[in-house]
């Protein structure tokens, strides 16, 4: 439908329009009004058509408002083929259309507090309420899958469809009825109702979407992008038994219609937009659950609360979520404050900040690591995702951009969900006007500034290309930052900057140079003075005591983590004992593994390296066993001996590591999942899914804060 060069230009046009500074705002209304349109019209198709959006829906939304203000400014040219004349459709012609008995609106968006408060007060001038006065709100997550509205005819499913252009649906009641969460009998006779109409969402569980990708995988299928796109395809496929296979499932949020035998509306029968889903629960039917999913509120301010508190648990759900609904919760308001062509007054979502955007891929910047493994990092032009301003994102390793067919120039899909570091989801290829350069892969050492060239190697079985013998210092520069940092030898006051300064002057070449600093020069460096060498003094003399276990770790001894650093340390006295260890003495520790065992014979076979670790001892630095590498045994008696536990909801008289420290204490193990083996879930205040899963599982023990505390008496 569109070439790859009008989506090209499509695209870069909508960031100009995006561009607040952008020159754009210069050309004629005319003009202004008729590229709007067309942009708008290509996202919904993108969007809507092809469920591959290149915008987000913030970016989205803003394209609509500019065009909404400039048709306000020149009603004298809005057209009849506007898209704010409609609302946007899915409908294909691949299935039969049927009207929906009321109209699926759409609703409008807010983006932060003020928005909402502003959502209050203007609800307040349509139905003539005091400012001062409070509403009600029912608020809800707003389910991220495909929307679907069924109606119920006497106690029986009769019809399934999709939202389509919101007065017409695609017709896919065979479809509707292999969702199991959706009955195929409901009484709603008992509630003197005879025909019905409820609207819903369609997901796929997270996990559902990770196995169907995984076997996808098996299966040599290509993958899906996401689980909305997942939910919204299944919808529409021809065949029944393949929509079954997703595992999808139904969220109700609305009665839209409710009517006795006559066709006379009994909807005023529900007072509440609460009571309405309160019945629909009590039907058999998939709503979000009081209290946990759902609350009513008593005013905007705590509408406000629990969306900012949703926002942040939203990774931790099961489903996706991409924001909340806001609904006046008396069904009688709701009237009063009525509708626009395209939403209810009444309510409006909240939408939590973007976790996807699209940006173009400038360039491919590499880093060399701690032990020479070679990180390439795209640059990319600087998006939003989910709060922060993202430029770089990192592309693990060569197979990463060959696997993605990732190229310079490409508009990327980048995601950031919680707190996950960035990454690159794909390229658009359709977005490709040809002009996109492959990205080679270095293959001599990318950082090097010597006039020796060295050349990368690939060992066996790894995915990273290394710089075998560093000459530059890169390296050495990389393992004093591992040295020095918090996991590590955990030096405060030292940062990468210091270091590199340091560096820069010559006085680190070696991680034993961190402990010959003269701290009289130190104080004389522009930016520090006595204070800061006095701090960075002591917290060196206090890393000179650590016990051996962080020694070891800070080595920059390639696999060497925290977890085998300790129980090696567990195993000397002395950190030059290793010097005569063979790698089956390692072996034949549990948990070390023969790559590891290797790593560390190599390194404590390299007369450097320990030349340097005597210089280091020497210098002061701690070499021996302390009490602190010695593990305390598991602790063999206490109330929770050889029992699995884990800690959910927010705890109220103990932080969750101190919770945990005092189950271990107890004999506990910590584990962090519910399954079959956890014996014990010990419940804080909103515990959400996991309290559930316990529940459903039944063979959880399950306590709250109050008695596990009193068990351990
Ligand atoms: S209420 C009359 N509630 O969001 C009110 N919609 O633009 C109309 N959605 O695609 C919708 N979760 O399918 C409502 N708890 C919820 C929702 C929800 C998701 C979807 C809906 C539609 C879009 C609204």
């Amino acid at each position: 439908m569109y070439s790859k060069e009008e989506q090209q230009s499509l695209y870069s046009l909508s960031k100009e329009y995006l561009d607040e500074d952008s020159a754009i705002r210069q050309q004629s209304a005319d003009q202004q009004l008729s590229e709007l349109r067309q942009l708008i019209v290509y996202h919904e198709y993108r969007y809507y058509i092809k469920h591959d959006p290149v915008l987000s829906d913030y970016e989205y939304d803003q394209l609509f408002k500019q065009l909404e203000a400039l048709e306000e400014e020149h009603p004298e040219l809005v057209t009849p083929d506007s898209p704010t004349q409609r609302v946007s459709t899915d409908l294909t012609e691949e299935f039969p259309s049927v009207e929906h008995l009321v109209p699926m609106l759409s609703l409008a968006n807010s983006y932060n507090e003020e928005d909402l408060f502003e959502f209050d007060q203007q609800i307040k001038r349509y139905a003539n309420i005091p400012e001062d006065q409070d509403i009600e709100y029912a608020v809800e997550p707003k389910y991220d899958g495909g929307s679907i509205a069924v109606i119920y005819e006497n106690d029986q499913l009769s019809r399934g469809a999709t939202r389509g252009n919101g007065q017409m649906g695609e017709e896919m009641t065979n479809n509707a009825r292999v969702i199991r969460s959706i009955p195929l009998k409901a009484a709603f006779s008992d509630y003197g109702v005879y025909k019905a109409e409820l609207r819903g969402e369609v997901l796929i569980r997270k996990d559902t979407f990770e196995e169907i990708n995984q076997q996808r995988a098996k299966d040599g299928l290509t993958l899906f992008a996401n689980a909305r796109n997942t939910a919204t395809g299944g919808l529409r496929m021809k065949d029944p038994k393949e929509v079954a296979k997703r595992n999808m499932e139904a969220f109700i949020y609305t009665l839209g219609y409710a009517a006795d035998e006559e066709g006379k509306s009994v909807l005023q029968r529900f007072d509440t937009h609460k009571e309405s889903l309160d019945m629909l629960a009590k039907l058999g039917f998939k709503v979000p659950e009081e209290g946990d999913e759902r609350k009513v509120c008593k005013n905007i301010k705590e509408v406000v609360n629990f969306c900012v508190n949703w926002e942040k648990r939203r990774e931790d759900y099961p489903y996706e979520v991409d924001g909340m609904v806001v609904k006046v919760n008396d069904r009688e308001l709701q009237e009063r404050t009525g509708y626009t062509s395209h939403h209810p007054r009444w309510a409006i979502a909240y939408k939590f900040k973007a976790k996807q955007a699209t940006s173009k891929l400038l360039k491919v910047e590499y880093q060399v690591g701690k032990i020479g493994s070679i990180t390439p990092v795209a640059k990319i032009a600087p998006v939003q995702l989910a709060g922060v301003t993202v430029a770089s994102v990192s592309l693990h390793n060569e197979d990463f951009i060959k696997g993605k067919d990732l190229r310079i120039g490409d508009t990327v899909l980048v995601e950031r969900a919680g707190d996950v570091i960035p990454y690159i989801v794909k390229a658009m290829d359709d977005l490709r006007d040809g002009s996109e350069q492959p990205i080679e892969f270095p293959r001599y050492c990318p950082v090097n500034d010597t006039d020796e060239p060295v050349e990368l190697v690939r060992p066996e079985g790894e995915a990273a290309w290394r710089c075998p013998t560093c000459v530059c210092g890169a390296q050495n520069l990389q393992q004093i930052v591992f040295h020095v940092s918090k996991n590590a030898m955990d030096i405060d006051g030292m940062g990468k900057s210091i270091i590199e300064r340091f560096y820069e002057l010559g006085w680190l070449r070696t991680i034993a140079d961190v402990y010959r600093l003269d701290y009289g020069k130190i104080a004389e460096l522009e930016g520090f003075g006595q204070k800061s060498a006095d701090n960075l003094e002591a917290s060196i003399e206090k890393a000179k005591q650590n016990p051996i276990h962080r020694l070891l770790h800070s080595l920059s001894i390639h696999h060497l983590g925290r977890k085998v650093s300790k129980i090696i340390a567990a195993e000397v006295k002395h950190v030059l004992e290793l010097q005569e260890w063979t790698v089956e003495d390692f072996t034949n520790i549990k948990d070390v593994g023969p790559i590891v065992a290797e790593n560390i014979r190599d390194f404590f076979q390299d007369e450097h390296n320990i030349k340097m670790l005597k210089e280091m001892q020497e210098l002061g630095v701690n070499l021996e066993q302390t009490e602190d590498d010695i593990p305390k045994a598991a602790s063999s008696d206490g109330p929770f001996v050889g029992k699995t536990i884990l800690f959910t909801g927010s705890l109220q008289t103990m932080s969750r590591k101190e919770a945990q420290a005092k189950a271990e204490a107890a004999g506990a193990k910590n584990i962090s999942a519910v399954s079959g083996n956890l014996d014990v879930l010990v419940v804080g205040e909103k515990a959400g899914s996991k309290l559930k899963k316990a529940r459903e599982l039944g063979t959880v023990g399950i306590l709250t804060e109050e008695e596990f505390l009193q068990q351990l008496g």
